[in-house]
């Protein structure tokens, strides 16, 4: 869910009579384009459209207006402070405060504000009661670490007149170069430019000026004066901005001189290698736009704006990733172009020959910008993690199978799914419940007639360790004798409208307020609404779905709110619209984190909204797709750019949320959804019910061995998770991440490895197809992960067979995985079950692995109680060694994990001298003398690996021991 209801009774109608005449028709389905701006319907996306334009015509002939006042200058502990002036006539100069900070990290950070509505000087109109200044409280919401100014900057002793230049990062090796007049900066990293800003003269701070009204009778535009048509007032849909503070945006180009592919700046529908968006064969012409929106019906290959936002963008050559992260919470559009590169004619390779510019602008708020150097993907996340927070670990159910439909209907209904899953032997962790569970459309309160007994299903869900997730959306019920509502309208915790009274707008329940949690109160309010004794009918097995938080507002503009609402502080909607979501998703974190005195468990929060930073609290998946095959496709760049954007924990619906997949789609889904890190099906209410055990053989079959696929993973999923709430590492990474020196793979975004096992696939994702072509980058051997098959030769595509029933995986040689092979009906159960070791050989007979273990659920690993391993595999050994570091709560936890041990190693592709062997050596840490255990060799024809199998070594997971071969 959701979106609003397609289907009007009329079509209804029509369906049922079509269906009756046995000529079933999928309705053409597209959004409606007529409901969200183009840019130039959007009063500043258009005024700084034609401002690059305009500077671009006038070429040498023209020069930016900024200009860094030198006499300003002052450097200090890491930070530089001045004025920019903004000329604007010989008289008149306005003041833009510059701060430029260097941090310990060898980040940047680039601030421009205005002085006079710093100070408060300005009027506004309509007697509004918005706040005068620009937002500067975004960082309150994402920036959690990592602002420590550097000891070691430094101004280098001016050699040049009007050009300041500061030593920072790693050994000084980087280098600011900033100019004065006109205003520009350069990012060296070892003397070569990686980043510009202002290079291009785009700079815009639209400063504050009072409206003069024309005199009465002079509608003529002037020549020579800026067209002040899109300045004040503007009217979309229907729907009047008041724009009490006039024009305000705020625009900068950003130069990735040699680069040639920028990713991420999600949320849209695209290729992960963004486009040019100014026109051109197989180009947007209109720019990325982040605007959070419940966009119904949303298209493909399309820069328009989704749910959420995450400015961050990097930008990759062979080599070398630098990346900018743009934190500005106002709607905001990125133009991207590509141009042959003059800045770098040093450069080699064939993909660095372009330069990538990109111009971005903001509605209002200040220019707030931070510069990563690199030089690696790793470095970009690791470094805007520990600004903006990593991944929550989450628990470990949630990493599982998560089974969802609007709706199931009644909690005899959730409990005859729950027995169904197990009489077909299907595992699941999750049931979930959208919005019809719910009395009236009233959050926190049950329907008392379909569901009469919430305990009684939640304690049957806990008989085989499953959960229950339940939707509870910002929006709440206008309705006299609703508590929450009631309680909403007399602490004042709404969101107001533009006049200051509590704003009322339709979303599911009919008339609404929003829920402000912007409000400090408000937060602790919603928090208090998740005890067990206010949510009455919730266990601890029950946790929440965030949606509907962009917020939805049916009949609101862009189906949002309006920008002139006012949240706490009096900042204006306009300010805060992309951090909105996650202020709910932040209250709601809060309140599940202790929901019983002394109970403290990591929360489960599923959210459609998101900015920056969300991923410290939640998941998030791709919102309404639909059941096609091409929705398919797209949803593996569309994970796979979330993670490299650092959040990682995502999905897309399984089987498509609008109409009914065939059953190779959906199967074909299934196979794909085992790879998104958050793996959830769902279904629209006016969808067929499609739970896998419903679907006939051989695909129920198929399906069903893809979700114990995942289930068999789940350690190395664990593990990829832990690794994420650590560095910040995607959890499903794209080629380029794996292989940053290989061009050729830069731009491939349907194929993916999982964390860092070397497992590599590529779904299926185009009907009727049975092989894959997966591209392989380097000289490694690869293995089938079911029959070791080998593929090898670096730099081209290798066919592998992808019948209907085969997922197609390889295994890269040099890897250790670690399995968990027995199936259960959910992974609560598999928790004391043992492991199986792949070891797969590289070229030097060596492998190399990891495990992380946790009780999944608490917060005790944060005091030591974990299983961190490197399984290391050389000289005809494998060991494995302890890589986690000792805390209060270690002991304890190895101790209740000693008997969980390993029940088989695999070694693929050992030496042939291995026939002959019939027993390996075993040591334990601790134990008096080694022991055996009987090895089997198979040998295999066709290009197949051999293979060899150490039966039940059973070695405990959490010791150090050593197997000799
Ligand atoms: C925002 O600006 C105000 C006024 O200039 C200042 O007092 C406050 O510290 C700033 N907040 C942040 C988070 O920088
Ligand atoms: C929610 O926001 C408040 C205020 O910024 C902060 O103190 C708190 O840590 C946040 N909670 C989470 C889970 O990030
Ligand atoms: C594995 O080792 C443990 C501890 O030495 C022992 O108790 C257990 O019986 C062994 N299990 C098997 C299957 O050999």
């Amino acid at each position: 869910m959701a979106g609003r209801r397609p289907l009007s009774t009329c079509w209804t109608l029509f369906l049922s009579l079509v269906i009756l005449l046995g000529c079933f028709i999928i309705p053409g389905v597209s959004v409606k384009h007529e409901n969200f701006k183009k840019c130039s319907q959007s009063g500043f996306c258009k005024r700084n459209r034609a401002y690059a334009d305009d500077v671009s015509a006038k070429g040498a002939s023209w020069s930016s207006p900024y200009e860094l006042d030198s006499s300003s200058i002052q450097f200090k502990d890491g930070q530089l402070q001045g004025t920019i002036l903004k000329s604007i006539s010989a008289e008149e100069k306005v003041k833009l405060p510059l701060v430029v900070s260097f941090l310990e990290s060898g980040v940047a950070r680039v601030v421009i504000d205005e002085e006079k509505r710093i100070n408060g000087d300005i009027e506004l109109r309509h007697n509004s009661r918005a706040r005068k200044e620009r937002y500067n409280e975004s960082e309150k919401w994402v920036i959690v670490g990592g602002l420590e100014l550097s000891k070691s900057a430094t101004v280098e002793s001016e050699t040049e007149a009007g050009v300041t230049k500061v030593l920072y990062g790693p050994e000084n090796a980087y280098q600011a170069v900033i100019r004065h007049a006109p205003f520009d900066v350069e990012f060296k990293r070892d003397g070569q430019t990686h980043v510009q800003l202002n290079n291009k003269g785009y700079l815009n701070m639209e400063h504050w000026r009072p409206k003069v009204d024309a005199p009465e009778g002079d509608d003529e535009q002037k020549p020579e004066q800026e067209d002040e048509g899109t300045w004040w007032e503007e009217t979309f849909g229907g729907n009047t901005d008041s724009k009490p503070r006039g024009p305000e945006s705020v625009g900068l180009d950003i130069t990735f001189p040699g680069y040639n592919h920028v990713f991420g700046i999600p949320e849209h529908a695209d290729s992960m290698s963004l486009r040019e968006t100014r026109g051109g064969s197989g180009n947007h012409d209109e720019p990325y736009r982040l605007y959070n929106a419940d966009v119904f019906e949303y298209e493909l290959n399309s820069p328009m704006t989704l749910y959420g936002a995450i400015p961050l963008m990097q930008a990759h050559r062979a080599g070398s990733t630098v990346g900018v992260f743009w934190l500005n919470a106002a709607e905001t559009w990125i133009d991207i172009v590509k141009t042959t590169s003059t800045a770098n004619p040093l450069s080699l390779g064939v993909g660095s020959k372009m330069d990538t510019q990109s111009h971005w602008f903001s509605e209002a708020g200040q220019i707030d910008l931070f510069v990563f150097l690199g030089p690696t993907p790793q470095e970009i996340s690791k470094k805007y993690g520990e600004l903006t927070g990593y991944t929550q670990l989450p628990q470990h159910f949630a990493i599982a199978y998560h089974q969802c439909r609007w709706n199931y209907i009644t909690d005899e209904d959730v409990k005859d799914v729950d027995r169904n899953f197990d009489k077909y032997q299907i595992p699941y962790d999750v049931i979930w419940l959208d919005l019809e569970y719910l009395d009236d459309r009233k959050y926190f309160v049950w329907d008392p007639l379909t569901f009469p007994n919430p305990i009684g299903m939640e304690e049957q869900l806990d008989d085989t360790e499953r959960k229950l997730v339940v939707l509870i959306d910002p929006h709440i019920k206008n309705k006299e004798k609703y508590a929450i509502s009631e309680e909403l309208q007399s602490k004042n915790l709404a969101t107001l409208n533009k006049d200051g009274e509590i704003y009322e707008g339709w979303c599911w329940p009919g008339s609404s307020h929003w829920v402000d949690c912007f409000n400090p109160e408000a937060r602790k309010w919603w928090k208090s609404l998740f005890k067990y004794e206010k949510f009455k009918g919730t266990l601890s097995n029950v946790f929440i779905w965030n949606d509907m938080n962009e917020p939805s507002v049916f009949n609101g503009p862009e189906t949002t709110m309006p920008k002139d609402n006012l949240h706490h502080g009096n900042w204006e909607h306009r300010d805060i619209h992309n951090v909105n979501g996650i202020t709910l998703v932040n209250a709601t974190y809060d309140g599940l984190l202790e929901r019983k005195k002394g109970e403290l468990r990591r929360p489960f929060i599923l959210t459609r909204s998101y900015y920056a930073g969300a991923q410290r609290m939640s998941a998030m998946w791709t919102g309404d797709n639909q059941a096609t095959w091409e929705h398919l496709a797209m949803s593996l760049p569309m994970v796979l750019n979330n993670g490299i954007s650092g959040f990682p924990f995502a999905g897309a619906d399984v089987g498509g949320f609008f109409h009914n997949p065939s059953k190779d789609l959906l199967t074909r889904w299934y196979q794909t959804g085992i790879w998104y890190p958050f793996f959830r099906a769902h279904a629209h209410i006016d969808t067929r019910r499609r739970e896998p055990y419903l679907i006939s053989e051989p695909h129920r079959s198929i399906i069903a061995q893809a979700i114990r696929l995942r289930y068999q993973l789940l350690p190395a999923w664990y593990t990829a998770f832990h690794e994420a709430s650590v560095n910040g590492t995607p959890i499903v990474r794209p080629q380029f991440y794996a292989h940053p020196s290989d061009e050729a793979g830069f731009a491939i975004d349907d194929q993916l490895y999982l964390g860092s096992t070397g497992i590599l696939t590529k779904p299926v994702v185009s009907e009727g197809t049975t092989t894959a072509e997966i591209y392989i980058a380097d000289d490694e051997k690869y293995y089938d992960y079911f029959d070791y098959t080998v593929y090898q030769g670096g730099g081209k595509r290798h066919t592998v067979p992808a019948p209907l029933e085969k997922v197609p995986i390889l295994m890269q040689g040099g890897h250790v995985i670690p399995r968990k092979d027995r199936p259960r009906r959910s992974s609560g159960l598999m928790k004391w079950d043992p492991y199986t070791l792949v070891v797969v050989l590289d070229k030097n007979s060596e492998a190399d692995g990891t495990l992380y273990v946790d009780d999944g659920e608490t917060f005790d690993y944060e005091r030591g109680a974990y299983i961190h391993r490197r399984f290391h595999y050389q000289d005809s050994a494998l060991s494995s060694e302890d890589i986690g570091t000792q805390g209060p709560k270690t002991a304890d936890y190895q101790k209740a994990m000693a008997n969980v041990r390993v029940e088989r190693v695999v070694v693929v592709d050992p030496p042939k001298e291995w026939q002959e062997k019939t027993i390996v050596t075993v040591i334990e840490d601790g134990a008096k003398i080694a022991s055996t255990a009987s090895i089997e060799y198979y040998d295999q024809q066709g290009g197949k690996a051999p293979y060899a199998v150490v039966k039940n070594p059973n070695v405990s997971i959490g010791k150090n021991w050593r197997i000799e071969f």
